[in-house]
């Protein structure tokens, strides 16, 4: 396991966080495929986990994306969070998979590094601002 769910990641909304778990599934999924010691090859099993991981990834993003219209959040932390997506995006879509027969388990140890990595710093920084503003407004209804 190469990144966990901890309660701090939760967002105030049960389907972003729903969706977060699944996403650190993925991720995982991709780490357990690579720990394997018995030289049987799963680099086409990785493949399909990591365009499963990008194509999820899109699906939370616009999931995101919609709720931060319907709560009428700011005009500035919108730009900034879809910025963020979409540089996501373009950076694993960018990631050649096809390009990794040397160095295969050292690229694809910086790969979920990289990714692990701005999971955990997006859900804690910026998802997490959208979290409390999502408390903040139902305290205000209540
Ligand atoms: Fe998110």
């Amino acid at each position: 396991m190469i990144i966990k769910w901890r309660d701090e990641f939760s967002c105030y909304d049960k389907t972003i966080d729903e969706q977060h778990k699944k996403l650190i599934d993925l991720i995982n999924e991709i780490n357990d495929l690579t720990q394997y010691d018995d030289h049987i090859d799963r680099y086409d099993n990785i493949v399909e986990v990591f365009n499963e991981l990008i194509e999820y990834s899109k699906y939370h993003f616009s999931h995101e994306e919609a709720l931060f219209e319907e709560h009428g959040y700011d005009t500035f932390n919108t730009k900034v969070q879809i910025g963020q997506h979409k540089s996501f995006v373009d950076q694993v879509s960018a990631i050649d998979l096809n390009d990794l027969d040397e160095n295969q388990s050292e690229t694809l140890e910086s790969i979920l590094d990289f990714l692990s990595t701005w999971l955990e710093q997006h859900i804690l920084g910026i998802d997490k601002k959208f979290g409390d503003f999502l408390r903040e407004k139902h305290e205000k209804q209540l």
